[in-house]
């Protein structure tokens, strides 16, 4: 059965988002590996990783489904940051985006009553809620530290979480 237009619209949305977070991802990654953080690095580069194969993981959903990507330019971020707890806020309202813009795809397979859609893609926002709890315990341990010493040991707990 074909996707819906709006759904498969829904979808090449979510696709090109997921390719626009590997670049946010990056953007954020290189804060720290431009400063002694290895930690914050490397946990951010598994993260933009991650935000690749979400979107192979939409891409492959359109061809299982008989559709096909469309490929859009990606808008480079223009952030400056002064300082880390500055970083991992923009890695939480990415998530929170990602979070909000899956939780409007639900809403469409809902009107749409797409239920191979839903099942398919059922564990995501269960993922969402772990990725927005993992970033709000990063920026409470930043809160927690005490001065630039205090932030690397924060970034060995975080390089522990990356290892994971
Ligand atoms: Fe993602």
């Amino acid at each position: 059965m074909k996707l819906s237009t709006k759904i498969e619209n829904a979808i090449v949305d979510c696709f090109h988002h997921e390719m626009e977070n590997w670049y946010s991802y990056l953007t954020l990654a290189q804060w720290f590996d431009l400063r002694p953080f290895p930690g914050f690095s490397a946990f951010l580069h598994a993260q933009a990783l991650d935000e690749l194969q979400h979107a192979q993981m939409w891409y492959h959903y359109l061809i299982e489904r008989g559709s096909q990507a469309t490929f859009r330019d990606i808008t480079a971020p223009k952030w400056t940051f002064d300082t880390a707890r500055q970083v991992i806020e923009k890695a939480l309202e990415l998530e929170e985006q990602t979070t909000a813009r899956i939780g409007k795809l639900f809403d469409l397979i809902e009107d749409e009553r797409d239920h191979l859609t839903g099942a398919s893609l059922s564990n995501l926002l269960t993922n969402q809620t772990a990725e927005m709890k993992t970033m709000q315990g990063m920026l409470d341990l930043i809160d927690m530290a005490d001065g630039p010493t205090g932030l690397i040991t924060v970034d060995k707990e975080v390089r522990g979480m990356s290892a994971k």
